[in-house]
Parts: C-alpha cells; structure tokens; sequence
C-alpha cells in the first residue's frame, strides 16, 4: 500500500456499479511500481449524482477520473473539453485534470486499437465484420472509420440497430470530410453474416457480450458457420473467459486471435499516462511492467 503523504494525487472511477473493477489493481500497481505518489480510488456514484461529483472532483484536484457504465455519455455536458475519436463515439471513460475542467477522452478504444496495433492486427484498408450494434460496437466502428478500414459490415442480432449505426458512420464521415473519409458500412443479421457474405480475409470484432462468462458456451455464429473461412484474423473484446468459443472458432480454421485482456491493460495504462500528462497516447511504461499487471489481471479471474 502506498504511503500517503501531504503530496499524493488522487485519481479515481466514477460508476454504478464500481464493486468489482479491475481498474484500482492497474493503476495502484503502476503508482507502486513506478514510485508515483498516487493513489487511485473507485467511487459509487449514482446518475442523479453525476454532475456535483465531477465538480466536486475537480474542485478537490483529483488528477484524473475514470467513468464506467452508466455515465460515459452522460458526463460529457460537465466537460471542458473532449477529444475528436471520443467525441465521435460519444462516450468518454477518462477524465483529465486542467485548470478549467476536465477534457475527455476514450482509452477504451485508444486501448483497443494499441492492442491491435501490437498484435499485427491492422485496420487500415482491412474489411472488417464487426458483431454488435451497442456501445461498445460502436466505439470499434468509429475507430474502424478513423483508422481507414475499406470497408465495414455490421452484425447485430437486432438489425435495425446495425442500419443505425452504419447510418452514423456515414452521416459523420460526410459532416466531417477533415477528420476523415467516408467507406462503405452495411448493416446485415447475424444469418447473413453467418453466410461469409462480408468477403474474403476479414478482419472480425466481436463486440456483442454473447460468450461472455459464466455463458460461455455461446458464439454468435454456428460451430460450421461458412464466415469462419473467411476470417483472417479476429479480436474479441471479452477477457472473461480468455478464450470464447467466437475466437476458439476462429483459431481451428486457421485465422489468428486476439481476447479484450490487452485492451483493458492499455486502456488503463494510456488513462494513467494522460494524468502524468504524456498525452501522445503512445506506450512509455517499461514492458516488464506492463507484463506483471498483465498477469496480475489474468490471475484476478
Ligand atoms: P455494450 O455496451 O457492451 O456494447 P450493449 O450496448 O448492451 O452492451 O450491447 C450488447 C450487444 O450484444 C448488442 O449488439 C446486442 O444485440 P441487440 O442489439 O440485438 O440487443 C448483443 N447481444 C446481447 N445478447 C445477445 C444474444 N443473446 N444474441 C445476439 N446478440 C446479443
């Protein structure tokens, strides 16, 4: 346990519910482990309650905030500021400390993608299949279209919500020629999809919470399901558990895998470095650290 002194900053996580977050173990261990004087605490907060803890956090100078679910769209109006990729999303998860407020920003998908930038997992001029039309598809969607992707095919059980979403990316790449250039989206039904109608070499995310523990024993394709052929490589952003039948799938015919667990290190490790105000979001904290809190997550299972 940190000594705490009359320097130590605070951070801290902002949710509903906060009992069973991984994020006190990333942060501690790093502050530990680095010799920050820094101590980071989860905080209940309820929705109604939003607004005056933000306030409150900033007028006690906490350095920086974590936000969970159910607040990460609902805080943005008590920002000062927020970065374009969360801006786009509409959904923050970090919060960082300036003299006028805090400014928002998304290491979730900052996570994401340099997890994926580690593996070899390339978006740029990819096809990409993305299961699931809720938040978290979302923000990979939004990603895909900043990271270039040639195109994108969105699976949803409920195919209205993918029709929505790809509407999204469209109507934002056209209001926003300067952050980025339009590409193809198309909503289709996990049946479809299923057909290996997306083409060839695709890249899949699996964003939906099918397979998630303790039902583990679902994927959101049949175990002979033709578009297990046609993917090259695929992430699942589920950790829990490490393995789902999605990717499991996905690595007897040969495509390469990646779970969620690199993504929530990163987006942890990114928050933690925009506190210490490295805001160029690239990875300054030495590998053998990130391996021991790598394995300390997995062991926390
Ligand atoms: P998150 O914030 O993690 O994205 P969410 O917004 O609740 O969570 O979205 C959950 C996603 O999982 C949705 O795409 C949902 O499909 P619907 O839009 O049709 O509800 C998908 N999902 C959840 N349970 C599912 C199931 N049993 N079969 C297929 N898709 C499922």
């Amino acid at each position: 346990m940190q000594e705490i002194d009359g320097r130590t900053k605070l951070a801290g996580l902002l949710g509903d519910p906060v009992a069973h977050t991984k994020s006190p173990l990333i942060h501690n261990t790093l502050a530990q482990m680095r010799g920050d004087n820094l101590v980071y605490v989860p905080f209940h907060v309820k929705q109604e309650d939003l607004m005056q803890a933000v306030k409150g956090a900033h007028a006690l100078g906490l350095i920086g905030l974590n936000v969970t679910v159910p607040h990460k769209s609902a805080v943005i109006p008590y920002l000062s500021g927020t970065d374009p990729l969360a801006k786009a999303i509409g959904a923050v998860n970090t919060l960082v400390y300036t003299n006028e407020g805090y400014w928002g920003y998304n290491t979730d998908i900052l996570g994401l993608r340099e997890a994926m930038r580690r593996a070899g997992f390339s978006i740029e001029g990819r096809r990409v299949l993305l299961t699931g039309a809720g938040g978290a598809a979302r923000a990979v969607a939004f990603l895909c279209l900043f990271e270039k992707a040639a195109a994108i095919t969105i699976a949803n059980r409920s195919v209205d919500k993918a029709e929505a979403l790809a509407q999204e990316l469209q109507s934002f790449a056209k209001d926003h020629p300067d952050q980025v250039e339009s590409i193809p989206a198309v909503a289709v039904s996990l049946e479809e999809a299923a057909k290996g109608a997306a083409g060839e070499d695709l890249l899949a995310i699996q964003c939906t919470s099918v397979g998630l523990a303790p039902k583990a024993d679902a994927c959101v394709f049949e175990e002979n399901a033709p578009v297990f052929n046609s993917i090259k490589d695929a992430v699942d952003l589920i950790y829990e558990p490490q393995k789902t039948l999605f990717l499991e799938r996905v690595e007897k015919r040969g495509g390469r895998i990646l779970n969620g667990m690199d993504m929530l290190l990163f987006q942890g490790v990114i928050a933690y470095q925009l506190w210490q105000n490295e805001k160029d979001t690239q990875i300054h904290i030495p590998e053998e650290i990130l391996g021991c809190i790598g394995e300390k997550l997995s062991k926390k299972q």
